[in-house]
């Protein structure tokens, strides 16, 4: 007998084997993932295929900052996509205004590009700076030891550690590194080529460590006295994560002699979406028109879909009160890990960030670590796995926490519950 409906196509259905295989033979290996099939999410916590649950306090690398599954996301997504999804940078469209509006509004005046990715917001600011110093002949960008600022080939020749660049040299032009915080190799590093400084507020993939207030002082002083660009790669650090919209911010409240501090320029991406992929960059006045008509694009760059699904993450964070939030579960995050380092000294050595962006540094040497296996971060991240949560490594021996902004106090004592008994273990 003829069959009405078709066969359902054979699919995978949780199965962890079958699903690792098809990553093993169709995937490009860039990633060495760890040894978890995500199956779903709901708030601040992920379920893999096999059912077990995690307490999620990597929150997808700082990007989730509404939790999984977030019904106003869907909502939003719904609504928008049953108006028009896409349509192309060739015309106007409402929620691309007034994602804007609300990031100037946020910040200063000036104006805001749209695209897909930090990267891609990076790159932005890489071209924005040429076009700045291009009639003078000037182009170098000063960047920082352990920075990071993407995967693209200015990314990685942006990008201040060594291991991004390896095996893709020759690098572009363009670009030096000078240790962080230090604002005197900044100021020794300056050629009359320079055009332009770029930090992260806070380095994420480098290790977790704040600029300090003096620092950004310094640097925008600097960059005012040598005419360069101060632009803040604030891809990782910003969209309220530290309790303020920006980690810049953060770092300068009741500084004296900070009001009015601004940069240039701020690369934004990650927590913009709640994850939908979209990035941004905003440049001040009165830099806002030097990129015109016709200098630079990207084909998705501020679709409809992601405007307002990225409206409506801006609108539950004022409405919940989740820079409060970030703050005072951060603040207690910090405080517990501090304790946990007081207590447990051999096995965290550190601990760093502000706001719901915390790292903390593993000490040297904990025996129970297999010298001859991974990095002891992701050993460490491993037992987290099978404790109950997740987190993300942030080189060798820094762990990552950037849980979702709307993290509760319970879940964020569960956390510290799950870290302290990996620790506890290590130690004993
Ligand atoms: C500070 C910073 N800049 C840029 C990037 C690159 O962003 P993306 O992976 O979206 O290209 C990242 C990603 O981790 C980042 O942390």
């Amino acid at each position: 007998m003829r069959q009405i409906a078709p066969e359902p196509p054979a699919i995978v259905r949780n199965d962890v084997a079958a699903i690792q295989e098809l990553y093993q033979k169709h995937v490009v290996p860039t990633y060495a993932r760890f040894d978890v099939v995500v199956s779903h999410g709901a708030g601040s916590y992920v379920h893999d295929v096999k059912g077990k649950r995690y307490l999620d306090l990597g929150g997808g690398i700082a990007v989730c900052c509404l939790g999984h599954a977030s019904p106003e996301i869907t909502e939003a997504l719904v609504e928008q996509s049953r108006k028009i999804v896409h349509i192309s940078n060739l015309y106007y469209t409402e929620p691309q205004g007034r994602l804007a509006k609300a990031i100037v509004t946020a910040l200063a005046p000036g104006k805001v590009f749209f695209c897909n990715s930090g990267a891609e917001a990076d790159e932005g600011l890489f071209k924005l700076t040429r076009k700045f110093g291009h009639d003078e002949g000037r182009f170098e960008i000063i960047t920082t030891v352990n920075s990071f600022h993407g995967r693209t080939l200015a990314g990685i020749s942006a990008t201040g550690q060594e291991k991004v660049k390896k095996g893709f040299e020759p690098m572009v032009q363009g670009f030096r590194h000078v240790p962080y915080n230090d604002l005197d190799a900044m100021r020794e590093a300056i050629s009359p080529a320079t055009a332009a400084i770029l930090i992260e507020g806070i380095q994420g993939e480098g290790g977790v460590t704040p600029a300090t207030a003096e620092y950004l002082l310094g640097l925008r002083k600097l960059c005012d006295e040598k005419k360069l660009l101060l632009l803040i790669d604030a891809v990782q650090c910003g969209h309220f994560r530290t309790g303020r919209f920006q980690s810049f911010q953060r770092i300068l409240e009741n500084v004296s002699g900070a009001d009015g501090f601004l940069p240039d320029g701020i690369a934004m991406a990650k927590s913009l979406g709640g994850g939908f992929p979209m990035g941004a960059f905003w440049v001040r006045e009165p830099y806002q028109d030097l990129l015109g008509a016709g200098t630079h694009g990207t084909t998705f760059g501020g679709t409809p879909l992601a405007c307002a699904v990225a409206l409506k993450v801006i609108e539950v964070i004022h409405r919940d009160k989740l820079a409060d939030n970030a703050r005072t579960v951060g603040e207690f995050l910090k405080t517990e890990l501090e304790r946990l380092a007081v207590k447990y000294p051999n096995v965290i050595k550190t601990v760093r960030g502000m706001g719901l962006l915390i790292g903390f540094e593993l000490a040297s040497g904990i025996p129970a670590f297999n010298a001859s296996e991974r990095a002891p971060s992701l050993q460490f991240v491993n037992r987290l796995h099978e404790a109950g949560a997740l987190a993300v490594p942030a080189g060798n021996h820094v762990l990552r926490l950037l849980p979702p902004l709307n993290l509760s106090r319970r879940e964020a004592e569960e956390g510290v519950e799950i870290i302290a008994s990996v620790v506890a273990k290590l130690a004993a």
